[in-house]
């Protein structure tokens, strides 16, 4: 499979060739130039993917939250738990007292089964320090889980997550220590790929997510939105405004939104496990997305709150049986459209010459499995850039 974004654009019978690390040649069989005749791995009649891109994750963090699961399954809802000093702040404060040790030991863990499934590109976002400190722990954190691993990870600062609990009263004045002192220590020590805000009415306004859209942009560094998750407050249309790499949830999102996200070049990320483990109800605007052909990634975005679920094998399924995407669809939006919310569309996401030969190999019949089963896991053989590494 080449790219899935209309069809599978699959080749069968197809060989392809790696050169230092790159896709350096593929196409059928029959078709093989002679300078790359010299064969080394028998595919078997498998098929190939890229490798997939888990384009939205949290999976550095501190303890876990299934006690507020206990209180959701007794009648409290997501809003209500962090209205109350629980949700996001409650794995602020795990977070805070964990060692760099003790986050990366859980976080390994957490790649090493995204990775086990496929996965050779994840995005990791901060966001549970909310203190100058602990952000930059984070973000090192998600750094070192690259190195450990045959995964590339793309950072994302994410200091306006929510509120801690220092600045209650104050959100003007956290805002200020995320784009005053934050900010400009993430780009000095070169630790964020990307800024991301939580735009909504638990976390911060638009007005807000602009002065952080702002710094960002000052500091040279891409901007991406948690928005419209629970309500619109118009986030996707101001990061429109900043050319954001996408707009993540968007359960709530109106035409006016999707127009934007057309003109401005964003991807859709759609995130179905939050979706089903708060047991939402609004499904993000799928057909009004399709409509103005807003490419739409799938990611995990896997967080001990409101998605604990680390495998985007899974994600697949969901996208399909819960947001009703093709299998197609769904494959596209993890890989060549996961890709392009990273910003990485010229080296990740497609089987195409001159792209990192991150490959997946496949123990299936056609594509819609990798959609339609789950629980066996159909990976057979993973390659990073051209290297077996699974
Ligand atoms: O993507 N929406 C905000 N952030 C996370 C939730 C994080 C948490 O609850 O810990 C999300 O769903
Ligand atoms: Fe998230």
């Amino acid at each position: 499979m080449t790219n899935g974004a209309k069809g599978y654009g699959e080749i069968l019978n197809g060989a392809l060739a790696i050169n230092e690390g790159k896709i350096a040649w593929l196409g059928e069989m029959s078709a093989i130039p002679e300078h790359q005749t010299e064969l080394t791995i028998d595919g078997q009649g498998k098929w190939l993917t890229p490798g997939l891109v888990d384009c939205h994750t949290h999976i550095v963090f501190g303890g876990n939250r299934a006690n507020e699961f206990e209180m959701r399954l007794q009648g409290k809802s997501y809003e209500e738990i962090a209205k109350a000093g629980g949700g996001i702040i409650s794995t602020v404060k795990a977070t805070r007292q964990a060692s760099e040790e003790t986050l990366l030991a859980g976080a390994l863990k957490r790649a090493k089964a995204l990775n086990k499934q496929g996965v050779t590109t994840i995005e990791i976002k901060s966001g549970y320090g909310l203190e100058t400190e602990t952000e930059l722990k984070m973000l090192k954190v998600a750094t070192q889980v690259g190195e450990h691993l045959p995964i590339d990870v793309q950072r994302t600062f994410l200091g306006a997550h929510a509120l801690p609990p220092e600045y209650k009263d104050d959100s003007q004045g956290y805002i200020d220590l995320v784009c005053q002192e934050m900010m400009p220590k993430v780009k000095e020590h070169a630790l964020a790929d990307a800024v991301d805000v939580f735009c909504e009415g638990i976390a911060f306004d638009a007005e807000q997510t602009e002065q952080v859209f702002e710094s960002a942009k000052s500091h040279g560094i891409p901007v991406k939105v948690h928005a419209e998750q629970l309500s619109n407050i118009g986030g996707t249309e101001l990061a429109a405004k900043y050319l954001a790499l996408s707009s993540d949830h968007i359960e709530y999102l109106d035409e006016a939104g999707v127009k934007a996200m057309a003109e401005a070049n964003m991807v859709a990320v759609v995130l179905p496990g939050a979706f089903y483990f708060l047991r939402e109800t609004q499904k993000p605007p799928i057909e009004l997305l399709r409509k103005y052909n807003v490419p739409m990634a799938v990611a995990s975005d896997a967080n001990p709150g409101s998605s604990p679920i680390n495998s985007l094998q899974l994600m697949l399924n969901m996208a399909c049986t819960l947001f009703r995407l093709t299998p197609a669809e769904a494959l596209a939006g993890v890989t060549c459209f996961g890709a392009q919310a990273l910003g990485l569309s010229s080296t990740k996401g497609k089987l195409a010459i001159g792209m990192d030969a991150d490959i997946a190999m496949w123990d299936i019949q056609q594509p819609a499995e990798l959609c339609y089963q789950f629980g066996v896991n159909p990976l057979h053989q993973l390659f990073k850039r051209g290297e077996l590494t699974g």
